[in-house]
């Protein structure tokens, strides 16, 4: 099969390629190398590599020649620093995803397509208070955070909500910019897919960990930024009490269920998750317990107003519809991470 895989020289883009040529698949790689300092080397020997960003017709027209199927992960990624960052988010990633489907309609292109999403469609996680069942939080207010009560409140009886997994039935409610892009970005793969009738799925990666992954930019994850601080011989600074829950899956895993996906008929979105819950301080605990003579994670109260308290995913829908379940365990995966070659 020949694959385009967009973003193919990226952090997860790169992870899928080698994957696809590992099992004999032909693999064409668009990439802007906008997020690179340096052309990067890890690209597997057999990927042909169109160096084009999504925004250039022509370069998306040769991308998509005689493809069967296409797994988009190019994107601006991060939170950008302002709102001024507007109208590159939505050029680069509603714009790229929209020339991207348009080169394939021209194509009549009816075969598969994978696109990258994100957890952060959701906004907030799930939330159930012990009296009124499920629950949206509340705004998180200043006041609270600074005495340090961090856990959303149940809007009707004000008290301490716990969280639940989140399922893709929740409503989308995206809090940033990106957050919107991705949004539009599955909502426009999938009218791609009404109306040519190929069938289209979005994969909701949550915190997505592992080799290659950027390190110090703006943009990093948490884990990236935890485990340039440990090298540096700084303790991880984590921010609120440290027991914000996320789910932390393996880039391995990551790009395992994108070939599964590229294999299956099944058209939707569905999380991309460990199923393996952690606290941002487990992770921190856990990263730092790789370097030896590391100090510990200091705790630091400090937050960020626009931050999510909880985030964590239900696995199940991906596990029934494409038959994906992590492999990477935490412990296993972190303690390898901390190892890991940063990009
Ligand atoms: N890393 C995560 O935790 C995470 C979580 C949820 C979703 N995602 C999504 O996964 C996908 C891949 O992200 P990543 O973490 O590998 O990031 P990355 O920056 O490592 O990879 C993105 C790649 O796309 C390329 N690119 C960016 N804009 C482009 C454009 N306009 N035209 C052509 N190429 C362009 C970049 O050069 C880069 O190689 C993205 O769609 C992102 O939104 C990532
Ligand atoms: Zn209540």
């Amino acid at each position: 099969m020949r694959v385009l895989v967009t973003g193919g020289a990226g952090f997860i883009g790169g992870a899928i390629c080698e994957r696809l040529t590992a099992r004999g698949d032909d693999v064409v790689v668009l990439d802007s190398l906008a997020a690179h300092k340096e052309p990067p080397e890890h690209l597997p020997d057999p990927v042909e590599l169109i160096v084009g960003d999504l925004g250039d017709e022509e370069a998306v027209r040769r991308a998509v020649e005689g493809v069967d199927a296409v797994c988009h992960q190019a994107a601006r990624v991060g939170l950008g620093v302002d709102f001024d960052d507007v109208s590159d988010y939505v050029a680069d990633n509603d714009g790229g995803t929209a020339n991207l489907l348009r080169a394939l309609w021209r194509r009549s292109f009816t075969g598969r397509l994978v696109v990258a999403s994100s957890m952060v469609v959701y906004g907030e996680g799930r939330y159930r208070c012990p009296e009124h069942g499920d629950v949206r939080a509340e705004p998180r207010r200043r006041d609270d955070l600074d005495e340090g009560r961090f856990e959303p409140r149940c809007p009707r009886c004000g008290t301490g909500l716990a969280w639940a997994p989140v399922t893709e039935d929740a409503r989308l409610d995206p809090r940033n910019v990106y957050a919107a892009t991705k949004v539009h970005t599955e909502h426009l793969s999938s009218l791609y897919g009404r109306e040519s009738g190929a069938a289209v799925c979005a994969l909701r990666y949550h915190n997505v960990y592992g080799p290659r992954m950027p390190r110090d930019t703006p943009y990093a994850g948490v884990a990236s930024i935890f485990r340039s601080a440990l090298e540096s011989g700084a303790a991880p600074r984590v921010f609120e009490d440290g027991a914000q829950t996320r789910d932390f899956v393996h880039v391995d895993d990551v790009a395992r269920a994108n070939l599964l996906a590229l294999d299956s008929p099944w058209s939707g979105a569905c999380n991309v998750a460990s199923g393996e819950p952690r606290s941002v301080g487990d992770m921190a605990r856990a990263l730092a317990a790789g370097f030896s003579g590391a100090p510990e994670p200091v705790v630091t109260g400090e937050y960020r107003l626009g931050d999510v308290r909880h985030v964590v995913a239900a696995p199940d829908l991906a596990a029934e519809a494409l038959g994906f379940r992590a492999e990477t365990g935490f412990a296993a995966g972190m303690a390898a991470f901390a190892h890991d070659p940063l990009r």
